[in-house]
């Protein structure tokens, strides 16, 4: 039995290195070292190229690098067998502090009161609301989601979610489907997006869903968050809606293209914080063990854990 390691830009020795750490006897190989195709009876990958995985016919389990699945299941011919996708506890804090920190800096006007240092400007005019002044609301109320929607309600928040299915969080107005949509995007002043990327939210975050957020809140206007995935959203719509007002603000950890191209006005937008797909970077040794502990289990007959529903697409 062996375990294919392809995991595409990230550092290969330094991963084998963590599998060889915490599993000296797992014969773990690189895919341009995979050997005889027949040994391989599981993949650890990331974004693997069209036609890859379909090399190995013995092939138990495809556990996915990351929480996101949108990198496998688009490909043209996925093996049949079952997909584990991360689901760990560092990953999830990360997420949890990525929101916080953006709600906060929207908040409390943290871009104005950068450029009012770069400009050597004391301006003590400006009195920023307090966080129960503010609804935010999260777009997917999954294991990212919820961990965001309770942060942000120990920090103060009027929090809700909006999920496909109906869901209850203690202290978290819950709204789901379409037909509740308008609903709950007409009470949100930050609206925080954690959706994963299927065929029904694709370009999801667009001009017509941003003309449906609230008006007339305490932060001058609707402040969008997105650390889903770039294919949610439009770049060209949060750029003509930020310069129409329809937007008051935007932290952007994903993007149509990745890198985001040198030449997107996004990068100079004064309204706009970037971050490039860091949101939840979480640990190799955390990924690992949950990795090994996935194959342990179905060595042992074991379902696998977080087993991704590929007819719902996540
Ligand atoms: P989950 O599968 O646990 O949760 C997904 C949530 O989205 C669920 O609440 C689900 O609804 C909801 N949802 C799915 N489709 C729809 C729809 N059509 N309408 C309304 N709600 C919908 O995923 P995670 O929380 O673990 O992760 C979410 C995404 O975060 C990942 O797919 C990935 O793209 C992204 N991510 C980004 C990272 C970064 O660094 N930027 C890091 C890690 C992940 P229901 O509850 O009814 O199933
Ligand atoms: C993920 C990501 O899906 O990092 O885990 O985007």
């Amino acid at each position: 039995m062996a375990v294919l390691f392809h995991c595409e830009g990230w550092p290969e020795d330094a991963w084998l290195a963590q599998f060889a750490r915490q599993a000296p006897d797992l014969d773990v190989r690189p895919s341009g070292d995979a050997g005889d195709p027949e040994e391989i009876e599981y993949a650890f990958v990331w974004k693997p190229s069209s036609g890859l995985l379909e090399r190995f016919a013995n092939l138990k389990l495809i556990i996915s690098a990351g929480a996101g699945v949108d990198h496998l299941l688009s490909l043209p011919a996925l093996p049949d067998v079952p997909v584990s996708r991360v689901v760990d506890a560092d990953l999830t804090t990360r997420m949890g502090e990525y929101i916080a920190q953006q709600a906060l800096m929207h908040l409390r006007r943290q871009q104005d009161f950068s450029a009012f240092q770069a400009r050597r400007e004391w301006r003590g005019d400006i009195t920023p609301p307090t966080a129960r002044q503010v609804s935010a609301g999260i777009m997917g109320l999954g294991e990212l989601g919820r961990k965001a929607a309770r942060t942000l309600r120990l920090l103060g928040f009027d929090v809700a979610g909006w999920s496909r299915t109906p869901r209850t969080l203690d202290g978290v107005r819950c709204f789901s489907g379409e037909d509740q949509l308008g609903a709950f995007l007409g009470r949100t002043d930050i609206l925080a997006c954690l959706l994963p990327l299927t065929e029904m939210t694709r370009g999801i975050l667009n001009l017509d869903l941003f003309k449906r957020l609230k008006r007339g809140g305490a932060l001058g206007g609707p402040v969008l968050i997105n650390a889903g995935r770039g294919g949610l959203q439009r770049d060209a719509d949060i750029l003509a809606a930020l310069e129409s007002g329809l937007l008051k603000a935007a932290s952007l950890d994903v993007f149509e293209t990745e890198p985001l191209p040198h030449d997107s006005p996004l990068w100079a937008h004064p309204d706009v914080i970037i971050t490039p797909h860091v949101a939840a970077v979480s640990s190799p040794e955390a990924v690992t063990a949950y990795a090994l502990r996935q194959i342990r289990r179905v060595e042992n007959g074991q379902e696998a854990e977080n087993l991704v529903r590929r007819a719902r697409g996540y």
